[in-house]
């Protein structure tokens, strides 16, 4: 595979392991996130790949459009966009009558707000070479109205919704634009709480065991090919068969 891929949030986590298998797969790679994502960058130049960090907020408008324009600068097109930053590890759980307000204006402005804005920063290059690839991540809560936190549950929803849209309006000019909605993968140092709950995730799962971040790889890669080119405003769950749809 050839092309450039925008990964946002691909400092740490998911994101990070989005960058490095799209690198590997032959992407030339754009790392974005708040926070610094230049070891990711140059993690991928050390194994003989092509990337860059650029900094950004996806929740602001100015800051898509920079990120746009570098990666167009720096490798002349934007192929792939991985909408993978959200408001997620940081938020706070507990009843619904209890979420503070600025925390569920947050969820939305970062995981709604912030994927409708870089997907319209990178729209202008996308329908311009007739082609384009938009992967939105969501997640499997959505699909089981996960209890606890539901300003990220209904963001994630919300993600699918914009996703069917774009997919709609976009598909004239080529671009197609999916979800992938993965279970819960545990990330013990940055959410303690996935080690208690991932034994009760995984019992209901048809295949029993923890989901890792690898096994995203393969439906990011196959979305991001042309073997996808026919396959748009989809959403497919990467959840070992704990839910179906
Ligand atoms: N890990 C899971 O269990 C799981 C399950 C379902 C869905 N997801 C989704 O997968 C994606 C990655 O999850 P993760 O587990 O790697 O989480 P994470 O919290 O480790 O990573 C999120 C990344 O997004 C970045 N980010 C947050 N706000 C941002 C902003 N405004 N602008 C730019 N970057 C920002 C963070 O800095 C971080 O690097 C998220 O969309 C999450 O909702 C994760």
């Amino acid at each position: 595979m050839t092309g450039t891929a925008i990964v946002t949030g691909g400092a740490r986590g998911l994101g990070r392991a989005y960058c490095l298998a799209l690198s590997d797969a032959g992407f030339r790679v754009v790392v974005s996130d708040l926070l610094d994502g230049q070891s990711v960058a140059y993690e991928i130049a050390q194994a003989g790949g092509e990337a860059i960090y650029v900094t950004a907020d996806i929740s602001s408008a100015e800051d898509n459009v920079a990120l746009a324009s570098a990666a167009a600068d720096a490798f002349g097109s934007i192929d792939v966009l991985i909408n993978n930053a959200a408001y997620f590890s940081e938020t706070t759980r507990g009843p619904f009558f209890e979420v503070p307000e600025m925390e569920w204006d947050r969820t939305f402005e970062v995981n709604v707000r912030g994927v409708w804005l870089s997907c319209s920063a990178v729209y202008p290059y996308m329908r311009e070479q007739g082609s384009g690839k938009i992967i939105n991540i969501a997640s499997n809560t959505c699909f089981k109205g996960t209890v606890g936190f539901p300003h990220y549950v209904a963001s994630k929803s919300a993600v699918i919704g914009l996703t069917r849209c774009l997919a709609q309006e976009l598909g004239p000019d080529g671009i197609t634009v999916n979800t992938v909605s993965p279970d819960l993968i545990p990330d013990p140092s940055l959410r303690p709480a996935d080690s208690t709950s991932d034994e009760f995730v995984v019992a209901g799962r048809a295949l029993k065991r923890t989901q890792v971040p690898e096994d995203m790889i393969g439906t990011i890669l196959y979305l991001a090919s042309s073997g996808a080119d026919f396959v748009t405003g989809q959403n497919i769950l990467v959840n070992g068969g704990a839910h179906y749809h």
